[in-house]
């Protein structure tokens, strides 16, 4: 087919390393091979967007760029059986908006096997509300269930709980019938959590603990750690008997304090969540579920939607930890 032109985010590396944004125009040539080729309705922004834009080499290698990791769209052209052109499909993580452009353009080219097609009972604005944000918790929550927390198993803890990942984590374990605490550096927001469904908000400074001691009191059945750091470190030694603890993120720090005593004294498990990599039949399990039981029930409020010239400023805010709930681009 002929190429088409399309508008895009371009990052661009200057010799000083400064890395400048501009929308600009593209053309469907110069994206990479693939076998699906898919016109891009909405994306969405994620910390590591933010990451990638401003030249963080562990996401993004080479510039000129663009950013997204998260795409939502319509097939154009299709190489496989599986799609034809105007399936609606879904492409978050693998290497998308990494070192292959991605969706904050209007057209993306990847392979088939990163494609998922829309899941039932979700639009394609409603699957980048979740995105990469809400895939992960629904992951983080799977990886819990898994490690027999339930909800009767008591509270349990999500850090950078306005964030993102956090927002989805708060939300999805309410409505899977859990007693949520939320910890979150943005306390007037607590009526956005109450509204999520948190029982109890800790500022963050209360989620930190400067005593030094390698164990506390025993507090947490269950934790979604989006931020690492000293607040992961305070979870840790918080764990409640064979409690399990997911870390996924490193807004705070990559690196955190620990003894061996929550392992050997309490039987904690501490599990990664790596969303990029995840095995596609789990991801459409998380999608599934993420369309029908455990969809919050105040979607509504937990996004905002902007157009593609308003990305750039959204990635300042976030580096900053200044974003509340999802974030969602249409093209
Ligand atoms: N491993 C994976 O597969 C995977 C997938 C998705 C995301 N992630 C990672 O998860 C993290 C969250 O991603 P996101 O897209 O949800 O980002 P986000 O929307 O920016 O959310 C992060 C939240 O963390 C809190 N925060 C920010 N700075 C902090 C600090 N210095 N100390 C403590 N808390 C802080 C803020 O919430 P409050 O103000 O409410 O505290 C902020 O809103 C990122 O590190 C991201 O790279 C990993």
């Amino acid at each position: 087919m002929d190429a088409k032109r399309f508008k895009a985010m371009v990052v661009e590396e200057t010799d000083e390393k400064k890395y400048l944004r501009k929308i600009t125009e593209r053309s469907t040539d110069d994206l990479p091979d693939g076998d699906v080729l898919i016109r891009v309705e909405y994306s969405s922004l994620n910390y590591k967007d933010a990451l990638s834009a401003t030249g963080n080499k562990g996401v993004t290698r080479k510039f000129p760029h663009t950013p997204g990791i998260d795409a939502a769209g319509v097939v154009e052209e299709s190489a496989v059986e599986k799609f034809k052109p105007g399936d609606q499909a879904v492409v978050t993580s693998y290497d998308l908006g990494m070192n292959t452009s991605g969706g904050f353009g209007r057209y993306i080219r990847v392979p088939s096997d990163w494609v998922i097609p829309l899941p039932d009972a979700m639009t394609l604005k409603e699957s980048m509300v979740f995105g990469t944000a809400g895939l992960t918790a629904g992951m983080s929550v799977s990886e819990l269930q898994k490690h027999g927390v339930t909800p009767d198993s008591g509270e349990v803890l999500v850090t950078g709980a306005t964030g993102g990942v956090g927002s989805m984590a708060v939300a999805i374990l309410a409505k899977a019938g859990y007693n949520v605490s939320a910890v979150t550096g943005k306390t007037d927001q607590t009526g956005f959590l109450e509204k999520l469904g948190a029982s109890r908000v800790i500022s963050r400074d209360d989620a930190v603990d400067t005593s030094k001691r390698p164990m506390l009191k025993a507090r947490w059945a269950g934790v979604i750690d989006t931020v690492g750091g000293p607040i992961l470190s305070t979870a840790l030694k918080s764990i409640n008997p064979f409690g399990a603890v997911t870390c996924c993120g490193l807004v705070a720090s990559p690196e955190f304090e620990i003894t061996v005593f929550p392992f050997i004294l309490r039987g904690a498990a501490l599990i990664g969540i790596d969303s990029q990599n995840y095995p596609y039949d789990r991801r459409v399990e998380i999608w599934n579920k993420l369309g029908s039981v455990w969809k919050p029930d105040h979607m509504e409020d937990m996004w905002e939607e902007i157009p593609l010239e308003e990305v750039d400023p959204k990635i300042d805010l976030i580096l900053k930890g200044g974003v509340k709930g999802r974030v969602v681009v249409k093209l």
